[in-house]
């Protein structure tokens, strides 16, 4: 009888100790309230925990007005809410930050920056296919406008390479074509990003890799190299490399096009701006006339030729200054455009 009182005793002392009170959202974590380790954990909270210095973009939340929510409408809408609600002016008269960017998760290995991996991961999730890098996780990145976007951009990206909020403003200013944002603005915008930063359940980790960072945080393992790893499972920034069009575009790249690719990209990537006139004035359908119209320009040099303004993009004209951003090789691949063009070959018939 006493040993049975004796081990359900331990048995309660066991579930008690091993009990931990939830912390609050928001709330700051004290050194001796170890991370639970689950998929939802903020990856950003994890690398906190074990050591590493946190990302310089962390959210000014004393200055006035800033709020997520604000953030998410200049996002997603292009205007923001100052006090009392009233709206603040357009962003820009052409673009809201989605016409460019996601805001889920667009890559099913962050560690990868692979165009076709994305192109069937956005179609399977019932995403568009775009020029800009996922919004989702980036205040996780520490480098912007990489690569060869200081080609496009110049000085300009020299600022915004390793700071978000002049890589927010440039954007605002260069890519979407509108006003400078105020830097409540800024701020709100970070402070929404932060709500869509990467969580562990978004890596890929097996299942010893998953138990080396657990045992990290709350045990014996090794913090150093459980940074380490986790930094191996997502890009710090996202790779930009900008190529041209083929060098006769009658023979195109030496790629066999690939019609059901083609179709997605059609339908997940031009389609997004160009239906309806969306975000373009040029208009793009399931039509004959629009895969005609395509087809025929495809080999020209032309500003219709879609080698052209994929690989090159439009330059914003003066009065009208929508524009269309170019794919870089890590946004579409010379195959996919062998894929595209086999797909307008196909539906001009
Ligand atoms: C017309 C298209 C377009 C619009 C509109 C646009 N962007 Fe971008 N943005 C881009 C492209 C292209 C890049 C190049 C780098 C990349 O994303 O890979 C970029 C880069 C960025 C980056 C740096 C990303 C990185 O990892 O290098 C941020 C942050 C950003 N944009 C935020 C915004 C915000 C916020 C808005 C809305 C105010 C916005 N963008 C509107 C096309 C656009
Ligand atoms: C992010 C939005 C966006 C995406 C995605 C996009 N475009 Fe565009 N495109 C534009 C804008 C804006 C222009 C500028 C001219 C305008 O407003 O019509 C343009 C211009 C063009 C032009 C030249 C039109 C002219 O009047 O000179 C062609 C052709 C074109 N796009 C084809 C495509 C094709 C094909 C795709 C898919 C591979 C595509 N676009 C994807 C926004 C986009």
């Amino acid at each position: 009888m006493k040993a049975i009182f004796s081990t359900f005793f331990i048995l309660i002392l066991c579930t008690l100790m091993a009990w931990r009170w939830p912390v609050a959202e928001g709330e700051a974590k004290t050194d001796d309230q170890a991370l639970l380790l689950t998929k939802e954990s903020r990856l950003a909270e994890v690398l906190q925990q074990l050591g590493d210095t946190p990302v310089p973009h962390q959210v000014k939340t004393d200055m006035e007005l800033v709020s997520a929510k604000a953030g998410e409408e200049l996002v997603t809408l292009g205007f923001g809410r100052g006090p009392g609600g009233f709206k603040t002016a357009r962003q820009s008269k052409h673009f809201v930050c989605t016409s460019c960017h996601n805001i889920e998760k667009e890559d099913p290995d962050l560690s990868v920056a692979d165009p076709q991996a994305r192109l069937l991961y956005v179609k399977d999730k019932g995403l568009p296919f775009l020029q800009g890098t996922s919004l989702y996780g980036a205040v996780n990145r520490t480098q912007f406008y990489n690569g060869d976007y200081s080609k496009k951009y110049g000085n300009l990206v020299e600022a915004a390479r390793n700071n978000i909020r002049e890589a927010i403003q440039l954007c605002a200013e260069e890519c979407a074509q509108g006003r400078t944002l105020r830097d409540w603005e800024i701020e709100s915008i970070l402070a929404y990003l932060w709500t869509i930063d990467l969580k562990m359940g978004d890596l890929v980790l097996d299942e010893a890799e998953w138990d080396r960072v657990a045992q990290a945080l709350d045990g014996p393992g090794n913090k150093e190299t459980a940074i380490q790893l986790l930094k191996e499972k997502y890009l710090a920034g996202s790779p930009a490399t900008f190529v041209t069009p083929p060098a006769d575009r009658k023979e195109g790249y030496p790629n066999e096009g690939n019609v059901e690719n083609g179709k997605l990209i059609y339908e997940l990537s031009c389609l997004h701006c160009h239906e309806d006139g969306r975000y373009a004035f040029y208009r793009l359908d399931d039509s004959r006339f629009s895969f005609k119209h395509l087809d025929k320009h495809f080999s020209r040099y032309t500003r219709y030729s879609v080698y052209q303004v994929a690989r090159y993009g439009t330059s914003p004209l003066n009065g009208k200054r929508a524009y269309m951003p170019n794919y870089t090789l890590e946004k579409m691949s010379n195959q996919q455009m062998e894929d595209l063009r086999a797909y307008v070959v196909q539906m001009k018939k």
